[in-house]
């Protein structure tokens, strides 16, 4: 979280059952309202006993109504997706102003969204947003089978339902994603956007980058940290460019840790390299980047690193700070 933003106390109007593990939350302000938010924006949301955790505000960035978040249950949960499943309305919670790292190019001739699962929230909320300003879209929605699917109700009642198209895992060859003759020619003025798991955003943005198209063309959000490198950690340097002062980073610990500890107050919020919370300018060194909020062309200039997961290629990194 960034340490000024003010928080909202919110309380939960709403919990939908939306497709197995998945819910949907309703969310009301306790007193006042909630800032308007734009397509593909999200909230911290900070959950009793300490846990933050960012969810996609999947409503109508033009309605002006309670903010509506949907979760998956992890099986693997860290604790987050678990404490949110437990939650009952009339439950309040601590919510951050939104924010957008994953903005919308609203002139855009044409956009095709893609969503992989629960990745199907930032992306419904920009399907609104494009069918309420009369824009071009097609937005693919990939899931293992339509019961692991969130609202798909909401999809087929949708006014823009013409330009949605499901495939599921378990359904039959004609209705897959077929990306490499929906991508095969990259179109001038159009942009792609993707949000799911790891292996469906990989393959999915080589096949684009592989046709030619522009890194400026594609958009994309992790919600989990990608596949953990097997690349074993090595202690380094970090430099506090303003002092000159030197910290070591242990194999066994992060580099905002070490910040931190040495009393150094970088905002921090998914601690896994998603939402680049913490990140902080590089002036020299060459980070090993291990985050997936970057981009390819981001992390060639390497003159920025995410501290909570990111370490070093060089013995040090000086730091802008
Ligand atoms: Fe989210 Fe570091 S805290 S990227």
């Amino acid at each position: 979280m960034r340490p000024n933003d003010p928080l909202t106390e919110a309380e939960i109007t709403d919990i939908q059952d939306e497709a197995e593990n998945v819910r949907a939350f309703q969310l009301a302000a306790c007193s006042g309202g909630l800032a308007p938010f734009t397509a593909g924006a999200h909230v911290d949301v900070h959950l009793p006993g300490g846990l933050v955790r960012q969810y996609s505000l999947f409503g109508d960035p033009d309605a002006h109504e309670d903010y509506r978040i949907a979760v998956l249950r992890e099986p693997a949960s860290r604790g987050g997706s678990a404490a949110m499943h437990a939650l009952k309305p009339g439950d309040r919670l601590r919510i951050s102003p939104p924010r957008n790292l994953f903005p919308l190019d609203e002139t855009a001739d044409k956009t095709l969204l893609f969503a992989g699962g629960i990745g199907i929230t930032p992306i419904l909320a920009m399907a609104r947003r494009l069918h309420n300003l009369g824009r071009c879209f097609e937005l693919h929605y990939c899931a293992r089978s339509p019961a692991r699917a969130a609202f798909l109700d909401r999809l087929a009642q949708a006014p823009f339902s013409a330009d949605i198209f499901t495939h599921f895992d378990d359904g039959d060859a004609s209705q897959k994603l077929n990306t490499h003759d929906l991508l095969a020619k990259p179109q001038a003025g159009t942009h792609l956007y993707v949000c799911g798991p790891g292996g469906f955003m990989a393959h999915l943005l080589s096949t684009a980058q592989e046709a030619g198209w522009d890194e400026a063309q594609l958009h994309r959000e992790y919600f989990s940290a990608q596949e953990a490198t097997d690349q074993e950690n090595q202690p380094f340097d970090i430099e506090i460019a303003s002092t000159g002062q030197v910290l070591t980073v242990p194999a066994d610990v992060t580099a905002w840790r070490v910040l931190d500890q040495a009393g150094f107050a970088v905002p921090v919020s998914c601690e896994q390299g998603i939402c680049g919370t913490c990140l902080l300018g590089v002036k020299s060194g060459t980070p090993e980047h291990r985050d997936s909020y970057l981009t390819d062309e981001e992390r060639a200039m390497n003159d920025q690193f995410t501290p909570c997961c990111s370490r070093s290629k060089t013995k040090r990194l000086v730091l802008d700070l």
